[in-house]
């Protein structure tokens, strides 16, 4: 009994002596769905996914993973979840087939059914031409690849990834996505960790977002980014008697009322067409004489949402700005 979630919690409670990393957690995601869990280090991401993926008990409230309670049936729910964690499993020496077939073993897959399940992985993942080669060569992209296919071996119906591209090139980002979109495509629902509303946004048909420990929002990517007002211009002009004139240009382009600050010199307004608003403001500046400084289109991030939801920048974002 799951009625279309494939992953329900309910006022989760998980406690490390004083600490409450899980403190009334809830959680729905929907079957065949990526569902993004978006926070700052150290909102509890990482203790929801041990908890669902049955590696730490909980200490109060409930959880079913494909309608399977984590508590009461944690091996029949280990049977049915794939895991890839903050931190890559791969082995460095070994090539990536032979990763993959180790993995198959562990699984008692049977010589034959893993070096066929690997191949059939190494090429979904793209991975074929590098499947040879000691995995101390590959790219960070390629790794997190690996990693991936490794916790496909048995085809799980509910995969978790807790932050599968942190630390990644952008290039390797995109790869990464790619295979999660591939994944989700073939029935298998995601829920994934993340600190980026971008990433949440690409993959994510819903996301939740926690902050110490506790959901603070559930939404759809558009949903969360209106509520930042979505992607922005930003103009900084050089002199302070063209911030009204900047004002009206930027005003022709955006969504909504430009706001500018006068000190700064700076004039920002939502745009929804970011490229179309970036030429047109760049070129009427110009054809005006006004100079500019600075001009650019910014994406709203994990901070802007916190900012919005909680009146509070992230801790990360705050110390970062105490130590500027
Ligand atoms: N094994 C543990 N022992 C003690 N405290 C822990 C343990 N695991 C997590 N915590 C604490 O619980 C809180 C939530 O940690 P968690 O790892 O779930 O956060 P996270 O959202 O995954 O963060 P990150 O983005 O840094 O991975 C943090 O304050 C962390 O220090
Ligand atoms: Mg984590």
């Amino acid at each position: 009994m799951n009625d279309g979630y494939a992953v329900r919690a309910e006022a989760l409670e998980k406690r490390y002596g004083e600490k409450r990393a899980l403190d009334g957690f809830d959680l729905a995601v929907r079957e065949g769905t990526v569902h993004g869990l978006l926070g700052p280090n150290g909102a509890g991401k990482t203790t929801a996914v041990r908890i669902l993926s049955t590696l730490v008990r909980l200490d109060g409230g409930r959880a079913t993973v494909a309608g399977l309670d984590v508590a009461r049936q944690a091996r029949e729910v280990r049977a049915r979840i794939g895991l890839t964690g903050q931190y890559a499993a791969v082995d460095e020496v070994l090539t990536g087939r032979q990763n993959l077939e180790m993995f198959g073993r562990l699984f008692h897959l049977g010589g034959r059914r893993a070096r066929a399940r690997a191949t059939e992985l190494l090429e979904r993942f793209d991975l074929t031409d590098a499947a040879d080669k000691g995995v101390g060569g590959y790219s960070g992209g390629m790794r997190r690849r690996l990693d991936l296919a490794a916790s496909m071996i048995l085809a799980p119906a509910v995969l978790f990834l807790d932050e599968p591209t942190t630390g990644l090139d952008p290039r390797s980002r995109g790869e990464v996505w790619e295979a999660v979109r591939a994944l989700v495509a073939d029935g298998t629902t995601v829920l994934l960790t993340t600190q980026y509303l971008e990433e949440a946004d690409k993959l994510a048909s819903r996301i939740t977002v926690i902050d110490q420990g506790r959901a603070i929002a559930d939404d759809t990517p558009d949903g969360l980014k209106n509520l930042v007002g979505g992607d922005r211009i930003e103009v900084v002009v050089a002199e302070r008697s063209d911030v009204p004139r900047a004002v009206k240009v930027v005003a022709r382009v955006a969504d909504g009322e430009p706001e500018s600050d006068d000190t700064e010199l700076r004039v920002h307004a939502p745009v929804s067409d970011r490229v179309a608003a970036l030429t047109e403001v760049a070129r009427t500046l110009q054809d005006e004489g006004v100079r500019v400084e600075d001009i650019g289109l910014r994406r709203p991030s994990l901070d802007d949402v916190f900012l919005r939801l909680t009146g509070h920048r992230t801790d990360v974002a705050r110390t970062k700005e105490a130590a500027a």
